[in-house]
């Protein structure tokens, strides 16, 4: 099995993915809030490019609603981006939420094309690496990246994913170069991602914002055992 890693999503050619099982990384944070709302119970996540297009698929259906521009809510959604916002789950509301950010719901649309849409995070790293080599395809690692430009922390979720490939594969696994190089990132990181985190500059910005619990919460590392993939538009929990 072939595991390679596309360090920007925005960069990368997405019919390169066709045949594939596709990881995507948003770790700061989309895909992490994804797999903390999942876990909280919401059943269907919506991702969607444009704020506009978002706020009309959620009033005419009745679906939450959830964005965010710059790390920030946008402004007139009823939710933003910070995982630690749907920990509660769906309560009362709709359990079928329509997401947008900056970067993280892009990588996924782009995504598409692959076999299989994994969603990844440090969150769940050991989860989705055990669901991506159960499908037996050669595997691509997408990093969202932030604004076009490498992001650390997507980096390091990549890393540990290629980590837990390895001890699963046992010798058989062909990691392109950016691939050994995530996952000795990750090696460096294990027992402390939230430093890595913190490094980044998306993380830093997030800091500059009063975020920290945001980072706190997105570096613990196998927390779930939740895989989400994308299908028809939607992102739901694998059963596994
Ligand atoms: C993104 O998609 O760029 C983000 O998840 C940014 C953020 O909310 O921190």
């Amino acid at each position: 099995m072939n595991v390679e890693m596309i360090p920007v999503a925005a960069a990368a050619d997405p019919a390169g993915l066709r045949g594939t099982t596709a990881v995507v990384f948003d770790v700061l944070r989309a895909t992490s809030t994804i797999i903390t709302a999942l876990a909280a119970g919401y059943r269907c996540i919506y991702p969607v490019s444009g704020a506009g297009e978002a706020a009309a698929l959620a009033a005419g259906r009745g679906y939450a609603l959830a964005g965010e521009r710059g790390g920030e809510k946008i402004p007139g959604f009823p939710l933003g981006n910070s995982p630690l916002e749907f920990l509660a789950g769906p309560g009362d509301g709709s359990d079928v939420l329509v997401l947008t950010t900056s970067n993280g719901t892009g990588a996924i649309l782009r995504s598409v094309q692959a076999e299989r849409v994994l969603i990844g995070a440090v969150l769940n790293a050991g989860a989705v690496a055990s669901a991506a080599w159960r499908e037996k395809r050669d595997i691509i690692l997408v990093c969202a990246g932030s604004g076009g430009r490498f992001a650390l922390e997507d980096a390091l979720g990549a890393g540990f994913v290629a980590e837990e490939l390895v001890k699963l594969a046992s010798g058989s696994l062909v990691m392109d170069d950016m691939t050994m190089a995530v996952r000795d990132l990750a090696l460096y990181y294990r027992a402390r991602p939230l430093a890595g985190l913190d490094l980044g500059q998306h993380g830093r910005k997030l800091l500059t914002m009063g975020r920290e619990e945001d980072l706190r919460w997105c570096a613990q590392l196998n927390k779930y055992s939740v895989v989400p993939f994308f299908a028809r538009g939607c992102i739901k929990a694998l059963q596994l």
